[in-house]
């Protein structure tokens, strides 16, 4: 008698107990009926303990993996080939460890496109977004505008040389931090990249009264789930994109590639996950 072997699949970062991912492909495992695990691994951050141990999960059968903080240079430089994304944007969120060796792609701004998808439908607003922060998260919704087509991306980071190097690289347009709340009235996205608003962190300052009201503000951050940001908006009355749709979006195409099935984003996956988040916050 053979039997087949689970499928076996995961998350490398560092740290990783904070990881969303494990309940959300073990969701859409269960839907689908598959046998499988997807596993969270803590990898110290030197890129040789991360070659080690994909070398290793290579050898113990794994499909592919997520790879997230500090890790994601790392994923690209272990890789054998990767994908136009994932080399503009120099950081990879997905590793699939094919016959002809590790394929390194980046789904975060795949992810980031579903959700403009959701909001906007085939088409990008003729007004500006404006991108706030300038970081390695900052990057991939960067690609993911032009990608989707907005043709006037602004950028305002606190540390101005970070958005002014953004700015080069992807043809931006920089607005000064401190007169970040001038870009609002015309904006027709907005979208947080920074760590405000973030729990333990101080909120983002802006004069979200000046929005229209069909701007719709995104989120990455996703604890809480509703930033002070998002929650201003609303009132406005403006469409919000917490960074739960976001995240769920983002793994969608590393459960297809590795387990072989559909991964569906919808209420019920998302209710799962508001519930794992109150029950971490002891709500
Ligand atoms: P990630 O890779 O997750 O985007 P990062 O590279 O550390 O993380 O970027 C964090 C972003 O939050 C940066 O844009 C940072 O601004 P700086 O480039 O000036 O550091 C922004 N950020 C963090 N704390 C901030 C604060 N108190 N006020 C304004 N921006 C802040």
């Amino acid at each position: 008698m053979t039997t087949a072997s689970p499928i076996l699949a995961g998350v490398v970062g560092w740290p990783i107990e904070h990881s969303l991912s494990p309940l959300i492909h073990t969701i859409w495992a269960e839907r689908a009926g598959i046998a499988g695990y997807y596993i969270p691994f803590a990898i110290p951050p030197a890129y040789d303990d991360f070659a080690r141990a994909m070398d290793g999960l290579i050898k113990l059968g794994f499909k592919g993996v997520n790879v997230t903080l500090p890790h994601k240079e790392h994923a690209l430089r272990y890789a054998a080939s990767s994908s136009d994304l994932a080399q503009t944007a120099q950081a990879a969120n997905m590793l699939t460890f094919s016959a002809a060796g590790p394929v390194a792609e980046n789904s975060d701004i795949e992810g980031f496109l579903s959700v403009l998808k959701e909001n906007f439908g085939k088409a990008a607003p003729r007004s500006p977004a404006l991108i706030l922060g300038a970081g390695g998260a900052s990057r991939g919704v960067a690609i993911a505008l032009k990608q989707f087509g907005f043709s006037e991306i602004h950028i305002a980071n606190r540390t101005r040389a970070r958005a002014d190097a953004m700015a080069s690289e992807f043809g931006l347009t920089v607005v000064d931090w401190n007169r970040r709340n001038d870009a609002l009235p015309t904006a027709g996205l907005v979208v947080n990249t920074t760590s405000l608003g973030m729990i333990g962190h101080p909120s983002l300052d802006l004069e979200t009264e000046n929005l229209k009201q069909e701007t719709v503000v995104a989120d990455i951050v996703y604890a809480p789930l509703e930033t002070k940001l998002l929650a201003a908006a609303r009132r406005r009355g403006c469409r919000t994109a917490d960074g739960l749709s976001m995240l769920m979006h983002q793994a969608a195409p590393g459960f297809r590639a590795w387990f072989g099935s559909s991964a569906i984003v919808d209420d019920e996956l998302r209710a799962n996950l508001v519930i794992e988040l109150a029950r971490r916050s002891g709500k």
